[in-house]
């Protein structure tokens, strides 16, 4: 998240959400990004509020976050026995199957807005879960093993899988030693959590550049429990520098060295029409260090990778 939704903003967004009226987007839709919005590669600092008042953008966003109905929980049992939910392929991702071997150069799945259940949601294949704005993770999803971070790594009582602790705590010493000291600004959010994170965004800035900023609600990789918005110990937050990776200790050394200690930039800098966001300097996925020194080494974005790795299709049935 980047930013601590105030009670009275939440308020508002769940309010919002209540009250919009159900037409205009239907949730198993496919609709193509627009290219002009991924291609500002503007930090959000850059970016202008829009105006405050509802408009039909935001009903329709509303709407779509309401249509897609109440988290349920899953048991940790169920969780255990968890299997890939079978693939509904949109028309414009089945342009190009899941499993398909993309090579670098090679084109990936246009960025679109979709809903497809991602295939790789067991507790095994974390480091490739591949969540973007079409594959989605079920709303009632949610990470077993979450700890707070305090005293883990930073100075916050966000939550992150266990998995990731040693190698959390690991990278914010090196940073401190280094005189960049870090701190974790936020790491999981569930489902509803993202509700509220993009209703604000949507009312924020209006829906379509909240598209490209915040992920809807089971899009994030923020419930992953996998994924922290950083910042400079002490703030103020990241996003109030035009490019804090430029910009201070904390976002350069977090650029340089993140990958040392198993993270990756999701959305790097000049990477839009891949990545299907803006550039954001302070949002990392943890993939562990193997797997982060290999998306390095590649050059590629997280998401290119990922797709590079997801599993065959099950065979479709006649
Ligand atoms: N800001 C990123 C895309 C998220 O909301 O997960
Ligand atoms: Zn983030």
């Amino acid at each position: 998240m980047r930013l601590r939704v105030s009670i009275g903003v939440a308020a508002f967004a769940v309010l919002a959400i209540c009250c919009a009226s159900v037409a205009g987007w239907n949730a198993r839709d496919v609709a193509a990004a627009d290219p002009a919005a991924l291609q500002d590669e503007s930090t959000p600092a850059a970016r202008q509020p829009a105006a405050n008042s509802p408009t039909p953008e935001t009903s329709a966003a509303a709407a779509y976050i309401a249509s897609l109905g109440p988290a349920t929980a899953i048991t940790e049992p169920q969780m255990a026995n968890a299997k890939p939910a079978p693939v509904k392929v949109n028309p414009i991702v089945a342009e190009l199957p899941l499993g398909t071997l993309v090579t670098n150069g090679e084109p990936l799945p246009a960025c679109a807005y979709g809903r497809v259940t991602t295939p790789l949601i067991s507790q095994t294949h974390w480091s490739l879960t591949l969540v973007d704005t079409t594959y989605a993770l079920p709303a009632g999803w949610a990470p077993t093993d979450l700890v707070p971070t305090l005293g883990v790594g930073g100075n916050s009582r966000e939550l992150v899988r266990s998995i990731m602790t040693p190698d959390l705590r690991r990278m914010t010493a090196a940073a401190t030693a280094a005189r960049a000291p870090l701190a974790v600004l936020s790491a999981y959010r569930d489902y509803r959590t993202q509700v509220i994170t993009f209703g604000h965004w949507q009312n924020v800035e209006g829906f379509k550049a909240a598209l490209t900023s915040s992920a809807r609600p089971g899009h994030s990789e923020h419930q992953l429990g996998l994924a922290i918005d950083f910042e400079s110990r002490g703030g103020p937050q990241p996003w109030t520098f035009k490019d804090w990776a430029t910009q201070t200790a904390a976002g350069v050394w977090l650029a340089s060295n993140a990958w040392k200690y198993g993270f990756v930039m999701s959305y790097p800098r000049g990477k839009s029409a891949l990545t299907c966001y803006i550039y954001e300097p302070w949002h990392y996925r943890y993939v562990g260090v193997a797997e982060a020194a290999a998306i390095q080494t590649s050059g590629l974005t997280p998401r290119q990778w990922m797709w590079m790795h997801q599993p065959n299709p099950e065979p479709a049935s006649p």
